[in-house]
């Protein structure tokens, strides 16, 4: 099975954590797109009422394309699920996250949802954290050399991300710098991920440590569970 059916098969499958009059936090990136897609289709066939919560203008687009209705964050009293890709996971289900970066307001709307369920394929299943990824961290934009000094301290190389299609760095949906930052390792996520926001001017690094409840992987044998 080809990596583009991985992903939408545990697509598919995620949609089964989806039930009627839900609030649902939309995450980012390839695998994502397909469950809004069959979400879309879903709402269409059974006349849902669901709204969803977009995590960037990627998935506000998406939503509006797949006729998903939205609502901002500061319009809705709960989130019940969120589901999002992920970078990375370990076996205690901490994710590196924002390969799309928009690991900021992913990170926001996935910790306020009652349930967030992470869409991977198994290649991003990993022993250690950083073990293949770089770890994602939103700077504001006349701070980034800074920080990436100060990140040396970690045994850590930071990288300013530059964009694929235009001259400069990447601008995130918050008007931002996005620092790669490749560990030597990473033995605490949890206590890696408060360390890097205590550096006045990182806005948000992508290490979601013990946020995710759900993750859902596509093996070419089917969808494996892991639950924390
Ligand atoms: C977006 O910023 C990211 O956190 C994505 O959710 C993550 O990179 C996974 O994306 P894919 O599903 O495209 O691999």
């Amino acid at each position: 099975m080809d990596l583009e059916e991985l992903k939408k098969t545990v697509a598919r499958e995620a949609l089964s954590f989806v039930e009627d009059d839900m609030v649902i936090g939309l995450g980012t990136g390839s695998t994502t797109s397909y469950f809004l897609k069959f979400l879309g289709e879903r709402i269409r066939e059974e006349e849902l009422e669901i709204y969803g919560v977009p995590t960037s203008y990627q998935s506000r687009l998406l939503a509006l394309e797949y006729g998903i209705p939205i609502r901002a964050l500061d319009e809705v009293d709960a989130i019940d699920i969120a589901v999002d890709g992920a970078d990375e996971v370990d076996p205690q289900l901490n994710l590196i996250k924002g390969r799309g970066a928009a690991l900021t307001m992913e990170k926001i709307i996935e910790y306020r949802a009652g349930t967030f369920i992470v869409l991977v394929d198994e290649s991003k299943l990993v022993n250690r954290l950083g073990e293949k990824m770089p770890v994602p961290v939103e700077v504001i934009p006349a701070a980034w050399r800074a920080i990436a000094e100060e990140i040396e301290v970690f045994n850590a190389r930071a990288e300013l991300r530059m964009a694929a299609k235009k001259d400069g760095p990447v601008i995130t949906d918050n008007g931002n710098f996005i620092l790669d930052v490749k560990f030597e390792r990473i033995d605490d996520p949890l206590d890696m991920e408060i360390e890097l926001k205590t550096i006045p001017g990182v806005v948000e690094n992508g290490i979601f440590a013990d946020i995710a409840d759900i993750v859902l992987v596509g093996t070419p044998q089917g969808v494996r569970k892991l639950e924390r």
